[in-house]
């Protein structure tokens, strides 16, 4: 691509309304500029820099400068409570921790700042602490030897030359939404990562010179760094980068978005996908979403309904969706259209893009025909495929390429179609098995969402004496004046229907909202406890919407 230190790299924007158009050439200046001030005070390649931090472009430039000198970044998602934080601290033990004083999300502020200071005491390799002032709160201290974002630029003595690393050293550390066990420091190269980033965002995304492109995650997630910060920067792209909840104050937000700067192209996860269609047709209306050419999406099933919903009402029959899948281990989503070459077909996650080769196996290690379901795994590596479980490479070997000797297992199960298009069918663990029946959950929660009054599904296995496990459904409605015996009737036809008598949930509960993540994923694992155990434990600070678990327990103990 032709240079031009000019263009504009990045317009980020803040919830409330706030723009700063950031160019090529000022963010390698203070990126170098950055650079140098972690140089200066004591960082060298392979040191560890926590950055715990919202979608600000200060965390961008934090991110960037670690590459710069080789030094490896730990990004720890600013949902985590402090001790989320302190979990993923012990383990990497950074030198320097940059935060902000406060994040801004949902109209609410939250002190980073002093989230930070309850633990840190307890992580003695930290000598200190870079604070961005994003709101200027006087509710925070500065500590001795802490130090403002601004300020560090300015004491930097100059802009640090690029340091050439080798392409398989350490770029990175970012932890697995633990569920059930302890969090994985999930390590990633940093030139391989970039190599990787580059390559999916040229066949997912097919990322133009002229494209206004932006990724609604969060720079605490694996999907941002790839398909933005990496990806798509690596290909000169204008990149849109927006601080808050994509519905706040209202959904008229995103779709505002969308309109004044024209955004040609979207990264986004099926969730919100759902959200819109859940806020349905009318808040279209006063909006030109003419601009919009694709949506590409990672991170959960894409139901078939919400497709050719979004395609109809958001595209305009004039428009690609991209459903790709892949995880935080193998960094870049792997299987996906090639935008423009390869067509999607509604609710699969596409074809292996160049360079990736899998197979899907059977409980014994065999591979298993077209349409028949298995466990995925990936039989050659890749730039992008984590190097290592930081502090623990026999949890890397043992969790990832034991399970069928040497082989990537992804845990997760698939079924490839007449056409080789892999769909993938949810965590193997979320398999359900029902009588000697293998269901998958999302399977069933597709059928369930082509039930047009349904906005959400869930479906999870619950203990039963007679069939051992049967599965429960949990629902959301789009709107809640529909009669509920009716709707839970029409679930179990259509479940009848579409797979089977022996599927039908024993169980339907209909909630106003699921638990999800801040990426987007429903939380199944938390269903399952408030339906087993009335509650929930451990840390739930990942969660977007940690209110709902109360009124899930209030919803559930009223449909008894
Ligand atoms: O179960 C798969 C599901 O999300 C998991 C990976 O989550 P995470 O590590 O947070 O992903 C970060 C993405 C860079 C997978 O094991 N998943 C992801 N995409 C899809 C999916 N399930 C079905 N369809 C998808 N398109």
């Amino acid at each position: 691509a032709e240079k031009n230190p000019e263009k504009t790299a990045i317009i980020w924007l803040s919830e409330d309304n706030k723009e700063r158009k950031i160019t090529y050439a000022e963010l390698k200046d203070e990126v170098a500029r950055f650079a140098m001030g972690l140089r200066e005070n004591g960082v060298k390649k392979g040191d560890v820099v926590a950055i715990y931090m919202s979608n600000i472009p200060e965390a961008f430039i934090a991110v960037y400068a670690c590459y710069r000198i080789g030094a490896i970044y730990n990004i720890i998602f600013s949902g985590f409570s402090a001790n989320a934080l302190l979990e993923r601290m012990e383990d990497t033990k950074p030198k320097i921790v940059i935060t902000e004083d406060q994040s801004v999300r949902r109209g609410k502020y939250i002190n980073l700042k002093n989230t930070l200071d309850s633990v840190r005491s307890k992580v003695k390799s930290i000598n200190r602490v870079i604070v961005v002032k994003r709101t200027g709160t006087p509710d925070i201290k500065m500590l001795d030897n802490d130090i403002y974002f601004d300020d560090f630029l300015k004491q930097a003595s100059g802009l640090a030359e690029p340091l050439p690393i080798e392409a398989n050293e350490p770029g990175f550390v970012i932890y697995t939404s633990g569920t059930t066990s302890k969090p994985k420091g999930i390590i990633h190269s940093g030139i391989g990562f970039m190599v990787g980033s580059y390559h999916y965002v040229k066949y997912s995304v097919n990322l133009k010179e002229n494209d206004i492109y932006w990724c609604t995650a969060d720079v605490g997630w694996l999907t941002f760094p790839i398909y933005e910060l990496v990806g798509a920067l690596a290909h000169n792209g204008t990149v849109i980068a927006y601080e808050g909840a994509l519905d706040y104050p209202s959904i008229d937000h995103f779709y505002g978005i969308i309109e004044k700067y024209k955004v040609t192209k979207l990264f986004t996860a099926p969730t919100l996908l759902r959200m819109l269609a859940r806020y349905g047709r009318e808040k279209i209306k006063n909006y030109d979403l003419s601009s919009l050419k694709l949506i590409s999406l990672v991170g959960e099933p894409l139901d078939v309904k919400t497709w050719h919903w979004v395609y109809k009402n958001i595209g305009n029959e004039n428009i690609e969706i991209n459903n790709t899948y892949g995880q935080t281990e193998t960094g870049g989503a792997w299987t996906s259209s090639i935008v423009g070459i390869t067509g999607a077909r509604p609710g699969s996650c596409g074809l292996p893009l160049p360079g990736h080769s899998y197979v899907i196996l059977d409980n014994r290690g065999n591979p298993v025909k077209a349409g028949t379901r298995g466990t995925l795994v990936l039989t050659q590596p890749f730039p992008m495929l984590a190097r290592d479980v930081w502090n623990n490479h026999e949890r890397y070997i043992n969790n990832y390429f034991s399970v069928f000797n040497g082989y990537y297992c992804t845990y997760d199960e698939a079924m490839e179609d007449e056409y080789n298009h892999i769909w993938v069918l949810g965590r193997t663990d979320d398999v359900i098995n029902v009588a000697g029946h293998r269901l998958s959950t999302m399977e069933m929660e597709n059928s369930i969402m082509s039930i047009p009054e349904i906005s959400d599904a869930a479906v999870i296995g619950i203990d039963d004496e007679i069939k051992g496990l049967i599965p429960a459904a949990f629902i959301t409605l789009n709107n809640r004046t529909v009669d509920y015996n009716e709707i839970k009737n029409r679930i179990k036809n259509v479940i009848n229907d579409s797979i089977g008598k022996f599927a039908i949930p024993g169980k339907i509960y209909i909630i106003s909202e699921m638990p999800k993540t801040r990426s987007g994923k429903i939380m199944r694992r938390l269903l399952r406890e408030i339906l087993s155990k009335g509650d929930i434990s451990g840390d739930i600070t990942g969660l977007e919407n940690p209110e709902s678990i109360e009124k899930i327990k209030n919803e559930l103990k009223n449909s008894n």
